[in-house]
């Protein structure tokens, strides 16, 4: 496994469609450890292959939680061309951060319960729900692959807003 670097804002390799893919390789395995552990390392719950510049419809997600004794429950999931089948007109709000735009997180709104379709790394198709945090995670991750962020939900100002920030932050890097 190897930590991959993580493209940030404004990298415009972050508005790529992503390509679905057709069957489950080593090297997409060995991209699916690497995401592991760079998700892992950065530290947060989940990444999409765009982040790591990888333009394919992978997704690594860990809803870890601390249960009682302090320990880590972690579950690490992969969900290879997913796809949202139905949305509920129900919404929530979360506070979201994306590893792509460090520091910075903002309400969003969104559906509250999604049903999606995935296969996994065993090329088995799945149907499941989600809903709470598991909803907008796999929505924020799902929107990265057609080259959606999270500050696109946001009003044009705070877009604006960050977007500069972010533009200037890159050029202070370059020079
Ligand atoms: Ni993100």
């Amino acid at each position: 496994m190897a930590i991959r670097e993580i493209i940030i804002l404004p990298d415009k390799q972050l508005r790529l469609v992503s390509k679905p893919i057709e069957k489950v390789t080593p090297e997409i395995r060995k991209l699916a450890d690497d995401m592991f552990e760079t998700m892992y390392d950065a530290p947060g719950i989940g990444l999409a292959a765009i982040q790591v510049a990888q333009p394919l419809r992978l997704i690594t997600m860990d809803l870890a939680k601390k249960n009682d004794e302090g320990e880590v429950d972690s579950k690490p999931r992969v969900f290879i061309n997913p796809e949202i089948i139905s949305s509920s007109e129900e919404t929530s709000v979360y506070e979201e951060g994306c590893l792509s735009i460090p520091e910075y997180y903002e309400e969003v709104e969104r559906p509250a319960k999604v049903r999606i379709r995935f296969i996994d790394l065993d090329g088995k198709l799945h149907e499941e729900n989600a809903e709470g945090i598991y909803a907008t995670c796999i929505q924020h991750e799902i929107d990265h692959l057609n080259g959606v962020l999270f500050v696109d939900y946001l009003s044009k100002l705070k877009r604006d807003r960050v977007l500069k920030k972010f533009t200037k932050a890159a050029k202070r890097t370059e020079e």
